[in-house]
């Protein structure tokens, strides 16, 4: 695992968007795996700025949310589907036939989500993953104790989970209290990870994913267990890391080649 520590989200933001920035230009039709959130708003920005100034192209990219709320139609203010459009999709060069997100309005869940699994399959897989991470621990909507072995399912939202995303909402009452998520196992299918968090309130979930057990009670650390994940981090993330000099040592030392 590769800890990335910088000061504020912005500079890490900066170099999330040029790993994938780097994977786009190597692989043109790269398969993306998605998040949503606060935390990558600062990556989305960048990634809108590197296609319209720097020309990245997208054109070719394949790409796959983690999560939806289910019971909300894809036009609503909450959607995922509503927050990925405003908030990336809407300034790259995307067609919107390559873009998948699960349908919270599904009718027929547990099918819905083995096709979800399925086109993952058929675009050959997903090549980088973003994920944030909730303050319980959570990658995408996988709360603690779920399967790490899972694949994309309903869910049910913790409490914590729910209070997290209430400034989403105008009350807490409205946030849903299912989900469509992919799983664990989805997600460590991933070729690569890259985890992002920001602020005081990741900080204990952070040092227990990286530096704790892997416990389904804490579905980040089953991190540990995949070959290729980034994370970083800003100061406020990484205040309970009891190996910080490590990890800066290490970024400090990268090989050139091996610089972003
Ligand atoms: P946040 O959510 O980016 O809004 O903090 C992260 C998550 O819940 O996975």
């Amino acid at each position: 695992m590769e800890i990335i520590l910088q000061e504020t989200a912005a500079e890490a933001s900066v170099i999330a968007a040029k790993i994938i920035a780097r994977l786009v230009r190597e692989k043109p039709n790269a398969v993306l795996g998605l998040a949503t959130g606060s935390t990558p708003l600062g990556l989305y920005r960048e990634l809108i700025r590197l296609h319209q100034e720097e020309g990245l192209d997208f054109s070719q990219v394949t790409t796959f949310n983690l999560d939806e709320y289910i019971g909300v139609a894809g036009d609503h203010p909450c959607s995922y589907r509503l927050f990925m459009m405003e908030n990336l999709f809407s300034g790259l060069n995307l067609p919107a036939s390559q873009i998948h997100i699960p349908d919270g309005l599904a009718e027929d869940i547990p099918a819905h989500c083995e096709a979800y699994e399925e086109a993952i399959r058929a675009a050959g897989g997903i090549d980088l993953q973003v994920l944030g991470i909730g303050s319980d621990g959570h990658l995408g909507f996988n709360e603690p104790t779920s399967s790490l072995a899972s694949r994309t399912r309903i869910k049910t939202l913790t409490e914590e989970t729910r209070q997290d995303n209430a400034r989403f909402f105008e009350r807490v009452a409205d946030v849903p209290h299912h989900c469509i998520t992919m799983g664990m196992g989805t997600i460590l299918e991933s070729r690569v990870c890259l985890m992002l968090a920001f602020g005081a309130n990741k900080a204990a979930a952070v040092s227990q994913a990286i530096e704790g057990p892997v416990s389904a009670m804490m579905p980040a650390s089953a991190l540990q267990l995949h070959p290729r994940v980034h994370v970083l981090l800003d100061a406020e993330a990484s205040t309970k890391l009891t190996r910080k000099d490590y990890y800066q040592y290490v970024y400090d030392n990268k090989p050139t080649w091996q610089r972003y």
